[in-house]
């Protein structure tokens, strides 16, 4: 190895993940390690790793199983971050031997000491269970524009699919005085695009002594002045309150776009889910957010096959995905996650009949998002532009209020700027537009 170490680091999973690998590469960086993108340069390497699905949980195993081909010739460092190694801990060296260290994600502020440690060839789990979130002031961003938030962390939900709670540890929200602060400094710094990030974020505040919710945060940061909007995920509809709905209806800065996920349209199954609610509590919100916010984007997420699933039910599945007209849906084919409550269920469904389900879902979404998006041809909307789309020599992409991915041809020097597009053409995936102005 040599004197200034290079890092290969290299996300799977969540925005959650993203974020917590910004973290990783700011502490990296502060202490004199230098980030490459070159497996062939590294003398370390990070996986952040998911494992909220078996598919994901198998995907990071091979991928931390290649860098293994890199000790042959070199001394390198193989490292484990993210959902996997909090869950496993030491006995991920089990699965995976020629692992050298891992940060758990409540380790991440000790990951300079983990490597140090690591660097005398000892495997060092620190599970310091830190009620700390990290300030995200400095976290290495991949722009300087957009800018992830967390507002808390954890889970305390416990849906019986999930294994979150047992990766990310109990719910805790961070001091809404340090949110506002770190928000004031990043728009200062010209940030446009807030994302506040949880698992959970409608039940900030709990645990606080400050006495605070979500709505409460949302007010103050629409206090802060400045040309900027705010997104947020995820939310349960179970802490989704009617407040919150009229604090988005009245704000000028946060983005008409909600993501809620249903996960089942049968009361029976999200019983059995853990979820708290039922369809009904679920169709009032929604009845909600459309009557005061007519032009809001609803996406959410379903999953298919769960642990005695019958026809019948998930037939309520696909009369509630048609009833909501969701905007997009991000699907799921039920996964054994070891140690939950499904997981011991009985009932499993027959890989076939999964996918049989979920082919049949996404099939009624493709028709909703069509739907949706016709309503788009011809108006006016607002992009954040984000980059060059890649694929067309001038074409620029980017997000706009609803989320929507928005591809229009303007100059580069938009990027990172807000701009007023008219919707030309439509796709389920993207829309294109033309440029009316800039801002
Ligand atoms: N199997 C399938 N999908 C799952 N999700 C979470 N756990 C599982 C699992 N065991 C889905 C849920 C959640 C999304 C992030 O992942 O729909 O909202
Ligand atoms: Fe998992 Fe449920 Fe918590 Fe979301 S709310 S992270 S699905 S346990």
């Amino acid at each position: 190895m040599r004197n200034r170490y290079k890092v290969f680091i290299q996300t799977f999973g969540c925005q959650m993940n993203v974020h917590d690998s910004e973290n990783i590469k700011e502490y990296l960086k502060s202490a004199g390690f230098e980030l490459t993108s070159s497996e062939e340069e590294a003398d370390i390497f990070i996986l952040n790793t998911c494992m909220v699905r078996n598919t994901a949980e198998q995907r990071a195993i091979g991928r931390l199983n290649s860098f293994y081909r890199h000790k042959i010739n070199r001394d390198v460092l193989i490292g484990c971050a993210g959902c996997m190694s909090s869950f496993y801990g030491h006995k991920l060296k089990e699965k995976i031997p020629q692992l050298d260290f891992i940060v758990t994600t409540q380790d991440i502020p000790d990951i300079v000491d983990i490597i140090n440690i690591a660097m005398n060839k000892k495997v060092f789990r620190n599970y310091t269970d830190h009620k700390f979130i990290p300030d995200n002031r400095n976290s290495l961003r991949s722009n300087d524009f957009q800018a992830w938030v967390s507002i808390m962390k954890g889970c305390d939900n416990f849906c019986s699919y999930c294994i979150v709670p047992f990766t990310r540890g109990r719910e805790h929200s961070r001091y809404m005085e340090d949110i506002l602060e770190e928000i004031r400094y990043l728009i200062n710094n010209g940030v446009k695009e807030i994302v506040l990030l949880g698992q959970n974020v409608n039940s900030f505040g709990k645990g606080l002594k400050e006495g605070v919710d979500f709505p409460t945060l949302l007010r103050k940061i629409e206090e802060i002045d400045g040309d900027f909007w705010v997104r947020f995920m995820t939310s349960h509809p179970k802490d989704f309150s009617f407040e919150l709905v009229d604090v988005i209806s009245n704000s000028k800065k946060l983005c008409n776009h909600i993501h809620l996920p249903l996960q089942s349209g049968s009361n029976r199954i999200l019983d059995l889910m853990n979820r708290h609610y039922d369809l009904d509590l679920y169709r009032n919100i929604i009845k909600k957010i459309r009557s005061d916010i007519p032009d809001c984007s609803i996406t959410t997420d379903i999953i298919v096959g769960f642990p005695g699933e019958t026809e019948e039910d998930f037939q309520e599945t696909l009369d509630a995905v048609k009833e909501f007209r969701y905007d997009g849906m991000f699907s799921f084919i039920y996964s054994d996650r070891t140690g939950t409550k499904a997981e011991k269920m009985k009932d499993k469904i027959d890989e076939k009949i999964k996918h049989e389900r979920f082919q049949r879902l996404m099939k009624i979404q493709e028709i909703n998002t069509q739907n949706a998006h016709r309503d788009y041809l011809g108006k006016i909307t607002r992009v954040l532009v984000e980059r060059t789309s890649g694929k067309v020599k001038g074409q620029l992409f980017g997000h706009d209020y609803h989320n929507k991915v928005i591809l229009f041809n303007a100059e580069k020097e938009l990027i990172g700027t807000f701009a007023n597009v008219k919707i030309t053409e439509i796709g389920n995936w993207a829309m294109k537009g033309e440029l009316i102005s800039k801002m």
